[in-house]
């Protein structure tokens, strides 16, 4: 694909950390089982506070019509548009209470964005791309977990390898075809 987004970088970072990128435009290619399961194993092996391993996930391929239907319409219409066409939808939540003891625990969604990072990249060295988003219907997402509660939907991903952007309407294909940008590392960092 010509539109693959690889930034430049100021220094040398590991290519799987500027080769993730976030598309719109989905091959019809389906992902394997043995790919998205080595997805959730990586995610499996993230930090997590006392060890509690506080992910969720709710997956449906593209070939799982009804279960995939279902995940397509949690999502805002607005996502719906290109996401319906992924060949993976995932419901990514958490449990807010620590399993050793039904306290709160308030790093939950922390550790949660670490397990979906270590997802997203073991995903994408196999040329799996991820789309992140949390314009979804949190409630009728988090219904889908049938728990007692204490388990939360937080954002849904979509995975698919790399589709054509003329697929794509006019708006989404500008945006699929515009370049990437980051703050520059003095923003964010105070270096003592
Ligand atoms: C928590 C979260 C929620 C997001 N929600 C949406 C969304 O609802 N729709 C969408 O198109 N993109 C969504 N994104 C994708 C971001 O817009 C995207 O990651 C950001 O613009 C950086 O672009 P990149 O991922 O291509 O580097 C979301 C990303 C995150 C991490």
């Amino acid at each position: 694909m010509s539109h693959i987004k690889i930034p430049n970088t100021k220094y040398n970072v590991n290519s799987l950390f500027v080769d993730r990128w976030s598309p719109r435009a989905f091959s019809e290619k389906s992902i394997s089982t043995e790919d998205l399961m080595s997805m959730f194993e990586a995610a499996s092996w993230a930090a997590s506070a006392m060890n509690d391993q506080p992910w969720r996930y709710i997956a449906a391929q593209k070939e799982n019509t009804e279960s995939f239907n279902q995940l397509v319409d949690c999502l805002n219409p607005a996502n719906q548009i290109w996401a319906k066409n992924a060949a993976v939808l995932i419901i990514s939540g958490m449990s807010t209470i620590y399993s050793s003891n039904q306290k709160p625990n308030g790093g939950a969604m922390h550790d949660l964005g670490l397990a979906n990072q270590n997802l997203i990249l073991q995903a994408q060295s196999k040329n799996i791309y991820s789309h992140i988003m949390g314009g979804f219907d949190k409630e009728k997402a988090t219904s889908l977990f049938n728990s007692d509660g204490t388990i939360v939907a937080h954002c849904m991903i979509a995975l698919s390898y790399l589709g054509d952007p003329e697929l794509l309407d006019e708006t989404l294909k500008q945006r699929e075809l515009t370049g990437r940008s980051r703050r520059p590392i003095e923003d964010f960092v105070t270096m003592l």
